[in-house]
C-alpha cells in the first residue's frame, strides 16, 4: 500500500473527481488517514502482511497503488512485472517509486519502449482467479496495444474488454472476480463484444446495482482468495448478495477514496 499523507483531489482525471457544480471534491485527510488505516487492518488481520511505501508530495494519485505496475508469476517460475505508463501527465512519476521497490526485491521487470503503449497496471489487467487468464480494459487509460505485451510478458491469453462508460474508466471499477467461475459486474461498462467474452469466461455474472457501481464503486470490491470480499459499508445490496452467494463481507469506509474515482481494490497491490 501506498500511504496517504498527500492523498487529495487536485485535478479531474475521471467524472468521480468532481462534485455536482463541477469543483473539484473536497477530501477530509484525518478522515482518509482513518480509512486507509482501518483498510490495512483487515488486510492484516486476513493473514496479508502489508509493506508500505511512501506517499510522495505532488503524487496525490499514488495512493492507488493497483496502477502503476503489473506483477505476475514468470512461466519458469519467479515473478515479473510489467511497469505502467500512465495516460495522464499528473501520475506518471508515480512509477519510479515501484520500479525502484520491485528492482530491489529482484522481480524480473518487462523491458518496455520509452513510448511504450499506455498501460494502468492492475486498474485495467485483473487475473481470473486459479486460471492463467488476464482480463484487459482498454479504451480510457490502457492502449489496447499493451494487452499484447501483457499476453507476451505473462504467455497467459488476453481478454480484450472494451470499456465504454466513463464513470467506468477502469475495469477494476466494473469488474470483480470472485473467484474462478464467478465474478461481479456492471454490463453496460462494456461493449457487446466485451460482454460476450465475460459471458464465456465466468459461469455465473452477478449484476450490482447501477446506483451502487456509481457511487459506491461496488465492483471495486476485492475477493483475495474466494472465500472474503472486502468492499465499501456503502454498497449495501451488493454486500448482501455477497453473503447470499456463501462469501464473508468485510465493509469497510472508503467514502474519502470514492472522491477520486477509487476505493478498497486500487488502494493495494498484490504481490507474488
Ligand atoms: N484518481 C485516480 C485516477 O483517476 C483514481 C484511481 C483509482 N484506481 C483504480 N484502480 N480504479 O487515476
Amino acid at each position: 500500500m501506498v500511504s496517504p499523507e498527500y492523498f487529495s483531489v487536485e485535478y479531474a482525471i475521471n467524472p468521480h473527481m468532481q462534485d455536482g457544480e463541477g469543483g473539484l471534491q473536497t477530501v477530509d485527510p484525518e478522515k482518509a488517514r482513518a480509512q486507509w488505516d482501518a483498510l490495512r487492518r483487515v488486510y492484516e488481520s486476513l493473514g496479508y502482511p502489508v509493506r508500505v511505501l511512501p506517499g510522495q508530495e505532488g503524487l496525490p494519485d499514488m495512493v492507488f497503488a493497483a496502477n502503476q505496475s503489473f506483477p505476475f508469476p514468470r512461466e519458469g517460475g519467479g515473478d515479473g512485472v510489467l511497469l505502467s505508463r500512465m495516460r495522464h501527465e499528473q501520475r506518471a512519476a508515480e512509477v519510479r517509486a515501484f520500479e525502484d521497490w520491485f528492482r530491489t526485491r529482484g522481480t524480473f521487470v518487462v523491458p518496455r519502449p520509452d513510448e511504450a503503449p499506455y498501460c494502468e497496471g492492475c486498474g485495467d489487467l485483473l487475473w481470473i482467479p486459479g486460471r492463467r487468464v488476464v482480463l484487459g480494459g482498454h479504451g480510457f487509460r490502457t492502449d489496447r496495444l499493451a494487452l499484447e505485451e501483457v499476453a507476451a510478458a505473462t504467455g497467459a491469453p488476453v481478454l480484450a474488454l472494451r470499456l465504454v462508460d466513463e464513470r467506468f474508466y477502469h475495469l477494476d471499477t466494473c469488474l470483480t472476480p470472485l473467484d474462478r467461475s464467478r465474478a461481479l459486474w456492471v454490463p453496460k461498462a462494456f461493449d457487446d463484444a466485451g460482454a460476450a467474452l465475460l459471458r464465456r469466461a465466468f459461469e455465473r455474472l452477478i449484476e450490482v446495482p447501477e446506483d451502487e457501481a456509481a457511487d459506491a464503486l461496488a465492483c471495486n470490491a476485492h475477493c483475495p482468495d474466494g472465500r472474503c470480499v472486502i468492499i465499501d459499508v456503502a454498497a449495501e445490496r451488493t454486500r448482501r448478495t455477497l453473503e447470499e452467494e456463501g462469501l464473508r463481507v468485510f465493509p469497510v469506509q472508503t467514502s474519502e477514496f470514492l472522491k477520486s474515482g477509487g476505493s478498497v481494490f486500487c488502494m493495494k497491490q498484490m504481490v507474488f
